[in-house]
């Protein structure tokens, strides 16, 4: 078996569900990530998909009966041993139950029960048979082993009925097998995104906004759940596509974001998370007043006045200072002019803000790109340049400084 730093190998159970094509676009992912992919099937697989369509992908046989354990020299616990991770994709009501009840009728099973790698498994079935008393136990006892579930999604299912018990989709599967082989440094921390840009509303129709995509802030969220943490986003109207599990709250100005990040942070009871990220590029004004109705152009004003924002990060610092806690804070600070500038921005902010880190860039290397450039000045002054990668190298760099602060 591999050390912990070269675990790639994965092997995918695929069992006899509709869901088995999307099975063969995870095995596709994990290839096009440097994965070695082995697939292995229970008995009802091969009556929905071939495979035939799995070696091609994988460029290994694929075990499927118990016939070539003889023929060709394939064993199960050659399998078993092989794999660093084994991802049952899609999983169906049968096999969790065998599984929950350690049976070993099929090469599947039987390389479930002799393995000692992480199990992570896909459900997928009908919504009833998902919430049926028998499956809730059977998934209840796996997770009490250290099983992990990519929760199935909501929607019209394959047998006709609408309901839970959809497949997750494969980037899904995809983010929770990262997971699965995270260094698990973030576990049991609770860490909240806020990303995006706010809305200011001027009419029914029009409002201020700003150029930021948010996409920073989900490549944050992203690499905070690889590492193992319970992770909350806070998004203004942007597209955001987030692994399961971790919570979206989506809002449209800045005073319903503060509301939202307050609620999280500093309440009367309960912990506040571990890590704040304050990634969202919050309009610092709005309009004084609101119209309800669409103004017509001739009714517009020719002048719109203004009013200030609160600071929701400094509003946190102050309430961090109050309360004592230790939650860390982290901020961002975009500047358009030359490098110089931004650092000293950035230190202005990181004492003004009474932050742990701030992270700065430059407007034109950030906005709308999934490239960045950073650079991160943190409270005991230490300054680290993050050149020019995609926003998801430089999630790791960040959450890697944060551990530090
Ligand atoms: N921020 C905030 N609330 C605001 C404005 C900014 O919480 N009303 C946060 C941002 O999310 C970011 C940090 O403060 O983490 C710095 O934001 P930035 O816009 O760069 O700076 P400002 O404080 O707005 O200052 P200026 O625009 O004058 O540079």
């Amino acid at each position: 078996m591999s050390t912990h730093s070269e675990k790639n190998k994965i092997l995918l159970g695929v069992t006899g569900s509709i869901a088995a094509y999307k099975a063969a676009e995870l095995a596709r992912r994990y290839m096009k990530r440097g994965y070695q992919v082995k697939a292995v099937f229970s008995e009802g697989a091969e009556q929905f998909i071939a495979p035939l369509t799995f070696q091609a992908i994988t460029g290994n046989p694929v075990l499927s009966s118990w016939d070539q354990e003889h023929t060709q020299g394939i064993g199960h616990i050659e399998y078993a041993d092989w794999a660093d991770l084994v991802v049952i994709a899609p999983a169906t009501a049968d096999i969790l139950a065998k599984y929950a009840a350690g049976m070993a009728d099929n090469p599947l099973l039987a390389v479930l029960l002799a393995t000692q790698a992480r199990i992570l498994v896909a459900p997928a079935m009908n919504v009833n048979m998902f919430h049926h008393p028998a499956t809730v136990t059977n998934l209840q006892i796996l997770r009490e082993r250290g099983v992990r579930f990519v929760e199935p999604g909501e929607g019209p299912l394959a047998c006709g009925w609408r309901g839970r018990g959809r497949m997750a989709e494969p980037w899904d599967i995809f983010y929770h097998t990262l997971r699965a082989f995270g260094d698990d440094s973030l576990q049991r921390k609770r860490v909240l995104v806020v990303t995006g840009p706010t809305r200011e509303a001027i009419d029914a129709v029009r409002f201020l906004s700003n150029r930021s995509s948010g996409k920073m802030g989900v490549a944050l969220a992203r690499e905070a759940f690889r590492r193992g943490a319970e992770v909350e986003v806070i998004a203004g109207p942007v597209r955001t596509k987030l692994p399961s599990g971790v919570k979206l709250s989506s809002v449209t100005s800045a005073e319903e974001m503060r509301q939202a990040v307050l609620a999280r942070t500093f309440p009367q009871h309960g912990e506040p998370p571990d890590i704040v990220i304050m990634a969202a590029a919050v309009s610092d004004v709005r309009p004084k007043s609101v119209v309800k109705e669409k103004l017509k152009k001739g009714d517009l004003p020719k002048a719109l006045p203004l009013e200030r924002n609160p600071d929701i990060l400094a509003e946190l610092g102050e309430m961090r200072e109050k309360a004592g806690t230790s939650t860390k804070l982290v901020g961002f600070a975009v500047e358009s002019g030359e490098i110089e500038d931004l650092i000293a921005a950035v230190q202005q902010k990181l004492s003004e803000k009474k932050v742990d880190m701030i992270v700065g860039n430059l407007a034109e290397d950030s906005l709308e790109l999934d490239t960045n450039r950073v650079w991160m000045v943190d409270k005991h002054g230490r300054e680290t340049e993050v050149a020019t990668s995609f926003k998801s190298r430089i999630a790791e760099k960040i959450l890697q400084h944060v551990r530090k602060l």
